[in-house]
């Protein structure tokens, strides 16, 4: 079990402790026999060893360790985070998807990416890129209603799929989504449904010239997306050199105050040393990352939302008690958010128990001291967000879906790293504060529109591949709610 973390945050010492071993504990047996359970199920996997070995965990000695504990997590993550990097092992499992964008680069092209990249999710966008979220909500809404009005049954996984695309295209591309949307969001999820993070944690992928049929699925995938990617580049660049310029997210706001969308900024930015523009392999990786990054995550966290929503009619009741009081019949807007906490606790409490970004890798550069521990050069540390949110240490009954833990006073005192679905440190989420406009506002106009009854009978279980999501779709119908 995870210790007390205010205590051990007291007694945290800087050398190794007395009656230390080398390694810290771990199963014992060959790791190759030890391997078959953590493919078979890597999170039973993970939460098991956490709670037999506790805080920190040798998966495979002198290679792979599992970092459990708030304040050992902070000081991967955050304090000693120059010591770390993704790691080779990491980078080899997503960059077939990614290239070197964002989330898989490093060092000085990681920085200069990160400081070119970064405004665009300034907090003076917020109130575009919300506007832009409500009107794409709105636009599904309408489809939604027909399937209540059927009573057909809605497979929620897809809706939101559909809504979190459409946002991205206009806030990437500024254009609404068009007849490709379907086909691109097949291919993502087929991309997607073929990388594995377990992959980077515990056992390397096949390389992907090997013929797997996984890898032909996948390689059409990555065909078609590239395809959509250069045609919107050159129409972009062409529109550029014509002089009409770009769309921007037109009825949202953001070209009437000035702003370009996600693709403008990209094809604007240049080398502050160099003076260079980025070359189209790399505004390809950063689109890519982007459409990837910032669809698939938003539609788990409103997916695993929604389900629990549907589970737990008493608390959707409250949601929509809170949204009714605050907005009346109208559109919600970026500044309702903070009028609407109760919404905010229950996709907190959401994210805990499905963090839709499971596990996070680092590799040790020169070795480092955890807990008393030494971790040699080039060793792998998993941490995974799922575990430290489900630990009974730090959140009593840790299964039950309890929004009003995020609320005070149970939140008072928490270690900041008791909770973190963003990662921390420099490699935080770029796109976090969006991400918290886009799950409460169409949770928040869902919940207002709808009761969502889950269709009996399915048994869903979390799924651990790039992100968490539900192993089949989740079946769900809508009664329409009469509106204040
Ligand atoms: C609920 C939604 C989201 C969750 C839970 C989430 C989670 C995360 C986490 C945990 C990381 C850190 C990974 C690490 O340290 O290894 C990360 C990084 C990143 N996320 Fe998100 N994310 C979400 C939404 C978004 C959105 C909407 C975008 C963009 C539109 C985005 C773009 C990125 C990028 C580019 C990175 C890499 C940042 C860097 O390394 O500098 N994410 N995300």
């Amino acid at each position: 079990m995870l210790a007390d973390h205010r205590e051990r945050d007291a007694d945290r010492g800087t050398g190794p402790r007395a009656g230390r071993s080398a390694q810290p504990p771990g199963p014992p047996g060959s790791f190759l026999w030890r391997i078959l359970p953590a493919l078979k199920d890597p999170l039973r996997f993970l939460l098991d060893l956490a709670g037999t070995y506790g805080d920190i965990v040798t998966v495979r000695a002198n290679r792979t360790y599992l970092v459990n504990r708030p304040d050992l997590v902070k000081h991967v993550l955050q304090d000693n985070h120059f010591n770390y990097t993704k790691g080779a092992r990491y980078r080899r499992a997503l960059e077939p998807f990614f290239g070197r964008g964002l989330l898989t680069s490093e060092g000085d092209l990681w920085r200069r990416q990160r400081r070119q990249i970064q405004p665009a999710f300034h907090k003076h966008h917020h109130q575009d890129y919300a506007g832009a979220i409500v009107t794409t909500t709105q636009e599904y809404l309408a489809t939604w209603r027909r399937s209540a009005r059927t009573g057909e049954p809605l497979d929620v996984r897809a809706a939101m799929t559909d809504v979190t695309l459409a946002v991205l295209m206009k806030t990437i591309f500024g254009r609404s989504a068009g007849e490709d949307i379907d086909a691109v969001g097949r291919a993502f999820l087929a991309a997607h449904g073929e990388m594995n993070l377990t992959a980077a944690f515990i056992a390397p992928p096949l390389p992907q010239w090997v013929p797997t049929p996984g890898h032909r699925r996948f390689t059409r995938a990555i065909r078609t997306i590239d395809a959509f990617i250069a045609r919107l580049v050159a129409e972009r660049r062409a529109e550029a050199a014509s002089g009409t310029g770009a769309p921007g997210l037109g009825a949202s706001g953001l070209a009437a105050a000035g702003t370009q969308d996600f693709l403008s900024l990209l094809l604007a930015a240049r080398d502050p040393d160099s003076g260079e523009p980025m070359s189209d392999t790399q505004v390809r990786d950063e689109v890519i990352t982007m459409l990837a990054a910032g669809h698939d995550t938003v539609t788990e966290a409103l997916t695993w939302t929604l389900y629990l929503l549907a589970q737990h009619p008493d608390i959707a009741e409250r949601v929509r008690q809170e949204v009714s009081t605050v907005l009346g019949s109208r559109e919600p807007r970026a500044d309702d958010l903070a009028a609407l906490p109760f919404v905010g606790c229950v996709v907190h409490e959401s994210m805990r128990l499905y963090p839709p970004i499971w596990g996070l890798m680092r590799t040790t550069i020169a070795a480092d001291e955890i807990d008393g521990y030494a971790l040699p050069p080039d060793a792998r540390v998993i941490i995974s967000p799922y575990v430290v949110h489900r630990s009974p240490a730090l959140w009593p009954e840790p299964d039950r879906f309890l929004p009003d833990r995020f609320a005070q006073p149970q939140a008072e005192g928490r270690h900041r790293f008791a909770y973190f679905p963003f990662g921390a440190g420099p490699r935080l989420c770029v796109g976090a504060a969006f991400a918290m406009l886009e799950v409460p506002l169409v949770t928040t106009m869902l919940i207002r529109a709808f009761s969502i009854q889950l269709v009996p009978g399915q048994t869903i279980r979390a799924l651990p591949g790039i992100s968490l999501r539900a192993d089949r779709p989740v079946w769900v119908t809508l009664r329409e709610q009469t509106q204040a």
